[in-house]
């Protein structure tokens, strides 16, 4: 028995990989013999270094994307000497696992990790496609497989993210339509990696359980990352600059009153680390704009405009609970 072989249309022919063969309108990229002339030429480094700027603690997470990124600039090098094997089924599998509780940033990694992979030339456009089972799987019988190929089309030439990709599969139900995702998805990972770098996401455990059931997808993940939970101060760093990038500020005692927030808030359910940092402090700026606007007459100086005060904070929910 032959097995369909899906194809998603818009690869280009791995021609360019020639070192024979500079594409046009590129500036000599295949000339680079050290590494500075890639990373200058690719210019990774600037979002290497705005990764590490940005993104607040995740020290293993960044040091896996220098390891990867140092990966594919040594490969580059090779091909440009010759080093290389030819055809596409050579280029380095780039699939990975994130794996971590909501909020610990995955989704801002891969949109990064895209970035990278583009700039390095080994995905064509470096856009993200986000999608959920509910994007992959139909309801009925003949529903999935176009389905699953349209994302598939959509991402090439970029990276597929997979949230909770376990739900794709269903073992209590054995006509489960997932499985026929599933397989789809494993023959484009193979052969097209060279264009589409798939990302599944998720609980760490669910993904452990998924991979046991589902060797074929183990063995084609080259890399897992895990996102551990941030810590109270990480927290209180990334709310700083989340408040920085809009423009506010903590007033005085306010990110004291915050740090208060975040012991509380850390304990009860549905805590979603930087997640729940976000939606807090949208919440306290509803408060101090609330509190602004209710004194009309007054004239409103730049700082009452980006500050916000101890109040805005512990008027929270969160306190609340605790007093009662
Ligand atoms: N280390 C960090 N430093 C600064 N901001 C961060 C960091 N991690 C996450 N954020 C911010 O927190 C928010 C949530 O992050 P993100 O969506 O990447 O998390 P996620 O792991 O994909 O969560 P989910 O599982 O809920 O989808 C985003 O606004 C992101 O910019
Ligand atoms: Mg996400």
């Amino acid at each position: 028995m032959t097995k369909p072989l899906y194809s998603i249309p818009g690869t280009p022919q791995p021609a360019a990989a020639s070192p024979a063969a500079p594409p046009a309108g590129e500036p000599a990229s295949t000339g680079a013999r050290t590494v500075s002339e890639v990373l200058a030429q690719s210019q990774i480094e600037a979002v290497m270094d705005e990764l590490d700027r940005d993104l607040v603690g995740l020290a293993p997470v960044k040091q896996r994307i220098r390891d990867i990124a140092a990966l594919l600039v040594i490969d580059k090098l090779r091909a440009n000497l010759g080093l290389a094997a030819d055809g596409r089924h050579t280029a380095p599998s780039l699939h990975m696992c994130f794996t971590g509780n909501p909020g610990t940033g995955k989704t801002t990694v891969a949109l990064r990790i895209a970035e990278i992979l583009h700039r390095l030339g080994y995905v064509r456009k470096g856009h993200v496609v986000s999608v959920t089972r509910d994007d992959l799987v139909g309801q009925y019988i003949g529903h999935t497989a176009p389905k699953t190929k349209e994302v598939l089309k959509k991402a090439m030439g970029g990276v597929l993210f997979i949230d909770e990709a376990y739900y794709l599969y269903r073992p209590e139900n054995e006509r489960d339509y997932g499985q026929e995702a599933i397989e789809i998805l494993l023959q484009v990972m193979e052969n097209q990696r060279d264009d589409l770098v798939v990302i599944l996401a998720g609980y760490k455990d669910r993904m452990d359980t998924f991979f046991k059931s589902n060797p074929g997808m183990s063995s084609r993940i080259a890399h897992h990352i895990d996102f551990p939970d941030y810590g109270n101060e990480e927290l209180l760093q990334i709310a700083d600059r989340m408040l920085a990038a809009q423009h506010y500020r903590f007033g005085p005692g306010a990110r004291e009153a915050f740090e208060q927030y975040l012991e509380r808030r850390m304990r009860q359910p549905h805590f979603a680390n930087a997640r729940s940092v976000r939606n807090a402090l949208d919440r306290a700026r509803l408060r101090a704009a609330s509190r602004l606007f209710a004194d009309r007459e007054r004239v409103l100086s730049e700082a009452d405009l980006t500050t916000l005060m101890p109040d805005d904070i512990l008027a929270s929910r969160v306190f609340q609970a605790a007093a009662s």
